[in-house]
């Protein structure tokens, strides 16, 4: 990776701001998924080791620069206190004079925990004024929110451009894994893309297109690729407005010599809806008041006979309805395969979204080589787009002889 990260600075004695990406799901006041928490753990315990005081930040949800109390990071910072095994105090507001003065408070070995970021407008609007508050508590910028890294908000970008920037442990094996997929992808290489709609996914299909040599779709876009080869979906889920780009896809596809792998048969329900009346047919004959709501028999088979060389897979969206449990055995017997076939050695990259929902329902997390904390970041990347947020962060030093452009520590820095 280009980037300098923390193992380029000595933290000892330090003021570190941290941004996080600690946009987790909560129910009832605590965090139903602590994902992103424990991925950033690496890079919070070792800065902690090393003496450093750790300034955490993060937002939470869309406030919309309003402060909204089911949006508070409270239960965020007891469930990273649980796991750290200390008490992470989680500041009022990211601003004011009783946040300064806890940060001044703050000992060598110590962390804190802004109050969300978004319940300030200017956070989005990358305001130089909040983004000079921020940079006032620390010496040093670290960004490990990958999943945050294609927003140019005023905790990502306006704060980098004040403090010397570095990238995350997380930030970098993100970049690191991402990037192996789209410049040296062991081959063959295979993408399995799945979710609702084709259209969030065209500009990521297209260059991969350029990458892979396998596609395979399904899920609900899936459904606007059959409507583009001439077969009738009935009433499921499809972009018709979108089928024209499907059809340009798959003569691209065939151009550069991709193998494009669509279902052949199909689970169709009734309705979306549980306890509703399903069964199985082929894509030749479909019946038009139906809808596909999950892979057959006959197309995983044929996914995974595709797959059988793969030595390196990238997959991103469920393969059908994965919320209902009876339409989740397409996505949850391909996230077994593909655990499987992580075991061997083949690596297997998980992006983001409800493929890792099935993979953490089915306790296979630790067998995958990657799976990622961003959603619309990973998706980002994998259009072979900069993303703002790691643009920002200091390059490493092309020669062994220069030294890095570090940037002066902004000069109201919160000093103890
Ligand atoms: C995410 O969950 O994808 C990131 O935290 C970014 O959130 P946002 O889409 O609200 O900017």
């Amino acid at each position: 990776m280009d980037k300098l990260t923390i193992r380029d600075f000595d933290a000892a004695g330090k003021r570190v701001f941290v941004r996080v990406d600690f946009n987790v799901p909560l129910a009832d006041g605590k965090v139903t998924d602590d994902s992103r928490i424990r991925a950033a753990l690496p890079t919070i315990v070792t800065l902690l080791n090393e003496g450093a005081r750790v300034v955490l930040a993060s937002h939470l949800g869309r406030p919309d620069g309003k402060v909204q109390d089911g949006l508070r990071l409270r239960p965020v910072g007891q469930r990273l206190g649980q796991l750290l095994r200390r008490n992470v105090p989680v500041t009022g507001d990211a601003l004011g004079i009783g946040t300064e003065d806890a940060v001044k408070r703050m000992r060598p070995g110590e962390t804190i925990l802004l109050e969300n970021l978004r319940f300030h407008a200017e956070e989005e609007k990358n305001d130089p004024t909040f983004a000079q508050a921020l940079a006032s508590y620390a010496d040093v910028f670290v960004n490990d929110a990958f999943g945050t890294a294609h927003r140019a908000h005023a905790s990502t970008v306006g704060i980098a451009r004040l403090l010397p920037a570095y990238a995350g442990l997380l930030m970098e094996r993100e970049i690191t894994v991402l990037s192996r997929l789209l410049e040296n992808p062991e081959r063959p290489f295979a993408a399995i893309l799945g979710g609702a709609k084709v259209s969030d996914k065209i500009p990521v299909i297209e260059h991969l297109l350029t990458k892979v040599d396998l596609l395979v779709f399904g899920g609900g876009m899936a459904n606007t690729f059959l409507l583009a080869q001439g077969k009738s979906v009935g009433k499921s889920l499809a972009e018709h407005d979108r089928v024209d780009d499907a059809r340009r896809i798959l003569a691209a596809a065939e151009k550069a010599g991709v193998e494009v792998v669509l279902p052949v048969d199909v689970i169709i329900a009734k309705e979306v809806t549980r306890g509703t009346e399903y069964k199985t047919v082929g894509t030749e004959k479909f019946p038009a008041s139906w809808h596909i709501v999950d892979l057959g028999e006959q197309s995983r088979a044929a996914i995974e006979a595709a797959l059988a060389d793969a030595r390196t897979v990238l997959w991103n969206g469920p393969l059908g309805v994965f919320e209902i449990p009876s339409f989740a055995h397409g996505t949850n017997a391909i996230a077994r395969y593909l655990a499987a076939r992580a075991e061997e050695g083949v690596t297997v990259v998980v992006g983001g979204g409800d493929s890792v929902a099935a993979i953490e329902q089915q306790g296979l997390t630790a067998k995958f080589t990657h799976i990622s904390t961003g959603g619309g970041a990973s998706l980002e990347f994998l259009e072979g787009r900069e993303l703002p947020g790691i643009a920002v962060l200091q390059d490493r030093p092309t020669d062994e002889g220069s030294t890095a452009a570090r940037r002066t520590p902004a000069a109201s820095g919160v000093k103890s």
